[in-house]
């Protein structure tokens, strides 16, 4: 190429105090509120601290089937392959779409948000022939749309939000993957924000692939994404099994579907290593699956219905709180996020610089959106380990005072006592 048109890189500005990159981590303790990551539960912390093991060490086989177990549980399902998958969540949408999806092959986009246009991303770099439709932001779908659509494009998988983090909108999926099978479509779900906040019953709801992500409400880091595959797309990858020269065994025979196009992302590749084959793939994280597998347990423990009730009853809390301060919620109030609540930014009101005042005055960390969103909206998220009421309760009285100064006319007070009157009731 002639250096003429080369793309400038992308700017980088040198380090301000260079010597301080030998510092101790010591950073200043924030509580997170907005729509992801969320302050880690100890526990999950404390899990990731424990030593390494060899990822075929006997014990650390055994780990992984527990951690398989715990995530069936979690995702209410007696799939197989349920586990986890070393990679943020969008790894994990891609590995599932890229395992499943051949170039050609019809893959209907069912979008209502920033991560919708992230699976049509995906989708396109797959080389699908991909078809969008489109919910106005602040909406969902009804199952209508979705079916005129699978009439009109007979696809072969079918992708969609639970929680579209960016609108703060949670789409109903009850009948969906019925609706999907019913036109000879598979279902994948992007559960990453909602998966422990939110019901999701994988094998009711009949949802092909579930992709999460530990870092929402699941009370961990990003970084490793659990995912569940019902029989029918675990097939569907498996047959496109092709294991790379060095690791192939004696008795190798590959599948008859063509060779998928990552060697990363090859979850027919992943599933050996998982499977009693225990085929060498990537080299485990091993500390994020220690972090996976105490997510898992510290929900389960509680309890699912437990967990989306406290879900619930933090979203309700938020509600009456900005409410109660005068303030507009985004989108349709009867389809909102558990686990987080979309509110606008009031006439006169700097979104960005409330933001600023909360971080460094109160040391909370809430969200704006995307897009034409940005400014516009904040995103406040109470889950995981921060779905509890002293963390809502401390953001809002933290934002009443910031609010105030931005020049907001509302009633001092009104909100914290709504959402603590909330809390009671
Ligand atoms: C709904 C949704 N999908 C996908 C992603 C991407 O996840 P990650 O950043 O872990 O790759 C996010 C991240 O916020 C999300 O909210």
């Amino acid at each position: 190429m002639d250096s003429m048109q080369d793309m400038p890189l992308p700017q980088l500005s040198p380090l301000a105090n260079p010597a301080g990159a030998f510092d101790d981590l010591n950073p200043t303790p924030r509580l997170l509120m907005g729509p992801g990551p969320i302050n880690a539960d100890p526990r999950v912390l404390k899990a990731m601290s424990t030593q390494l093991l060899g990822q075929f060490d006997p014990q650390f086989r055994r780990m992984m089937r527990e951690t398989m177990a715990l995530y069936r549980a979690l995702f209410e399902t007696s799939n197989d392959w349920s586990l986890v998958l070393d990679g943020t969540a969008r790894a994990a949408i891609e590995m599932v779409m890229l395992s499943c999806v051949e170039p050609g092959d019809k893959v209907l986009v069912c979008s209502f948000g920033r991560f919708g246009q992230l699976l049509n991303e995906i989708a396109q770099r797959c080389g699908a022939d991909v078809r969008v439709v489109q919910a106005e932001w602040g909406t969902v779908f009804d199952l209508a749309q979705i079916e005129a659509a699978l009439k009109a494009f007979s696809p072969k998988l079918v992708a969609i939000c639970q929680g579209d983090t960016s609108t703060t909108m949670l789409q109903p999926l009850a009948g969906l993957g019925e609706l999907c099978h019913r036109y000879g479509a598979m279902l994948q779900v992007d559960a990453t924000a909602t998966c422990g906040g939110a019901p999701l019953p994988v094998d009711e709801w009949r949802v092909d692939a579930v992709t999460a992500g530990l870092q929402k409400c699941l009370a961990g880091p990003s970084g490793a994404s659990p995912i569940t595959l019902s029989p029918a797309i675990a097939q569907i990858i498996y047959n496109r099994r092709h294991i790379e020269e060095g690791l192939r065994p004696a008795a190798y025979v590959p599948g008859t579907g063509r060779r998928i196009a990552s060697n990363y992302m090859d979850l027919a590749m992943v599933m050996d290593y998982w499977g009693d084959a225990g085929l060498n793939h990537h080299t485990e994280a091993t500390t994020m699956l220690y972090g996976a597998r105490e997510c898992a347990r510290i929900l389960l423990q509680e309890g699912l219905n437990q967990a989306h009730a406290r879900h619930a009853a933090a979203s309700r809390a938020v509600v009456a709180g900005v409410q109660g301060m005068n303030l507009r919620l985004y989108g349709d109030a009867s389809n909102k996020m558990p686990n987080v609540t979309g509110v606008c930014v009031p006439d006169g009101v700097n979104g960005d610089r409330l933001r600023a005042a909360l971080l460094n005055h109160f040391g909370i960390e809430i969200g704006t959106s995307f897009g034409p969103l940005h400014g516009k909206v904040w995103r406040i998220g109470a889950m995981g380990y921060n779905a509890r009421q002293d963390c809502v309760l401390g953001t809002l009285a933290a934002l009443e005072v910031v609010l105030a100064a931005e020049g907001h006319k509302f009633t001092r007070g009104a909100g914290v006592d709504a959402a603590y009157a909330a809390y009671q009731g």
